[in-house]
């Protein structure tokens, strides 16, 4: 049985959709950086698919690393607390940093990396997201590349997870609320 059989998620952006949206992103991208130094820095876990994705729709030279944020734990309320953590193996002095998110919300997270990433003076920072959700933003920070703005509801697919779960769907689904709410764990 797949999960949409099991009546919980409702596809809001199709696998196609996604698809073709990247490899639009990804010409932009190649045009407004082919002559920089580029540096793609992901955001995990999230963002591995898009990255995975993007980079190889990309027709110009980059170098790609990770960084670890997280802000939401296992429910689908943010703490409102974003912790950075991961050593980054490439230089960014110089270079023009893009990086790579899954999606933006209230902004917290991209906000704290973008202060992290300028402390090791490269020449620009961007920022290429997914999906948006302007509806919910509280920090006033400028996508240069948004893939799809989407409506103030929790999501998931392609690298999006709920409590870990869900991110090998190839399509953004909406997570039925029945299923999103935490069940209470036995005690063990
Ligand atoms: P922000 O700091 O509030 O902008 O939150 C950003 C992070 O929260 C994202 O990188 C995701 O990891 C997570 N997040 C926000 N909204 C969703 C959602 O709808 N589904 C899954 N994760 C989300
Ligand atoms: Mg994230």
């Amino acid at each position: 049985m797949s999960y949409c059989d099991e009546d919980i998620l409702e596809v809001i952006i199709t696998q196609q959709q996604i698809t073709a949206r990247v490899a639009e992103l990804a010409r932009q991208i190649a045009a407004d950086y082919q002559d920089k130094q580029l540096v793609l820095i992901g955001v995990l876990t999230g963002s591995f698919v898009f990255m995975a994705d993007l980079m190889r729709q990309l027709e110009i030279p980059c170098e790609v690393d990770f960084v670890d944020a997280s802000s939401y734990g296992d429910s689908t309320v943010s703490t409102g607390e974003v912790r950075i953590t991961g050593d980054l193996n490439v230089s960014l002095t110089g270079k023009d940093v893009l990086v790579v998110e899954d999606i933006v919300d209230s902004g917290r997270t991209v906000c704290k990396l973008i202060r992290l990433l300028q402390t090791h003076q490269p020449a620009s920072v961007s920022v290429c997201t997914l999906l948006s959700k302007t509806a919910r933003r509280e920090r006033t920070v400028e996508l240069n590349y948004i893939g799809f703005e989407i409506p103030d509801c929790f999501v998931v697919g392609y690298g999006l997870d709920y409590a870990q779960r869900f991110r090998n769907l190839p399509c953004i689904a909406v997570l039925n609320e029945d299923v999103a709410v935490p069940k209470p764990r036995a005690n063990e």
